[in-house]
């Protein structure tokens, strides 16, 4: 199966946390960008994807028109795709009745819209422009355009966020029925106005956050099939699904990244020069690797254990991985079903030091022995 994932650069502002290849005031080049993302797909390797998702920075930002000539672009880009998925993201303040009727009918069938809270002042001290109202009218208008399935994203361990305001999010979310939610903890990114403000985030704060979120999205329905992802069944993301069972996927745009046959490349992330590169009739590649040895097989356990249901390792990562593997299932982390490798409870709490012990530097051989 392969993925194509098309990056939109553009945002009214920036938030306040976010290190996203992300840019406000250049809304002057989204067509100039729309032809280089049409002219990049002719100088990737050939491929016809199965799932599509555009994402960003803000892919609403384009306007009614844009978003037509975007879907045109691909469609004249892949002709023979047929797409079992098409995500589109877009926030509540440039989405609109117009706008949402062309998604519809360019076929997406996944309406990925982010909310990250619906406190306003909390949404106005992380730099949101739109109100917890906003979200809610154009849901409302997503599910009378005939979207087929709506996705919220959403964050917790936001600087001044209480339990009873993520309760309350939930609350408000769950009432209108999405098919799917992300959440997100929140991660204080280098280059941000967090980072530079010194905010810090709160461990328990944040477990208890996680533990409230999982009890109430499972209340409602929504089947935990990912650490940072619910779904109504046969709703997740098979776009995303693919990424984390290491599936190709194809990426165009500044900063996308793609992986193919064992290659991964990623895009250079400013404008400019990703611009001027497609331009020139020459890739945008910033950085290329063909991960190998520990680091591919560290990979396929990091990116599987994302996984709730975990994943069937390979032969080679249990017996590269046999002493760790032995260690985090004495701790209580990890354990096995049948042949499937996968996280405990406890083990989803506390992903982020599973996941150490498959990235560089590794343990010392004899541990792994
Ligand atoms: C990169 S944005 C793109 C979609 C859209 N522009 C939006 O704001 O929702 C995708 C999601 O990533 C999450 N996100 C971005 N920066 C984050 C951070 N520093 N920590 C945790 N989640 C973050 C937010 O939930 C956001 O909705
Ligand atoms: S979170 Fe979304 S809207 Fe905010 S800067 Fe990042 S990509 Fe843009």
């Amino acid at each position: 199966m392969t993925g194509l994932y098309v990056h939109i650069p553009f945002c009214a502002v920036k938030c306040f946390y976010c290190d996203f290849a992300a840019f406000s005031g250049q809304k002057k080049q989204i067509e100039r960008y729309l032809a280089a993302l049409e002219a990049e797909a002719a100088l990737l390797p050939p491929r016809l994807p199965q799932t599509l998702y555009v994402g960003g920075g803000t892919p609403s930002e384009l306007d009614a028109e844009q978003c037509a000539q975007l879907f045109e672009r691909l469609r004249r880009a892949y002709p023979g795709a047929r797409l079992t998925e098409s995500t589109f993201e877009g926030n509540p303040d440039s989405l609109d009745a117009e706008k949402l009727e062309v998604l519809a009918r360019a076929g997406v069938t996944r309406l990925s819209i982010g909310l990250q809270t619906a406190d306003d002042e909390l949404l106005k001290s992380v730099g949101r422009r739109h109100s917890a109202a906003d979200f809610a009218r154009v849901f409302r208008l997503a599910r009378a355009a005939g979207l087929p399935a709506i996705s919220v994203d959403l964050m917790y361990g936001l600087p001044g966020q209480s339990l009873d305001s993520l309760r309350a999010t939930l609350d408000f979310v769950l009432a209108l029925s999405p098919e799917h939610v992300s959440l997100y903890g929140l991660q204080v990114e280098d280059r941000t106005l967090f980072s530079k403000r010194g905010v810090e985030t709160d461990e328990d704060l944040g477990r208890e956050m996680y533990e409230l979120a999982i009890a109430q999205l499972a209340r409602a329905g929504l089947e935990h099939y990912e650490i940072s992802n619910w779904a109504r069944p046969g709703h997740r993301s098979r776009h995303n699904v693919n990424y984390w069972r290491r599936g190709d996927y194809l990426g165009l745009g500044a900063s996308a990244a793609s992986f193919l046959g064992g290659v991964r490349s990623s895009n250079d992330e400013k404008l400019a020069p990703y611009l001027a590169a497609i331009e020139a009739g020459r890739r945008a590649t910033a950085e290329s690797e063909v991960p190998a040895g520990l680091e591919e097989l560290g990979e396929e356990a990091f990116l599987g254990l994302r996984l709730i249901e975990g994943f069937v390792p390979s032969d080679g990562l249990r017996r590269a991985f046999e002493g760790p593997w032995a260690v985090l299932k004495a701790r209580g982390l990890t354990r096995e079903d049948g042949p499937r490798w996968r996280l405990t409870p406890e083990g989803v709490f506390t992903a982020n030091d599973v996941f150490k012990e498959f990235v560089p530097p590794f343990q010392p051989q004899e541990a792994r022995a």
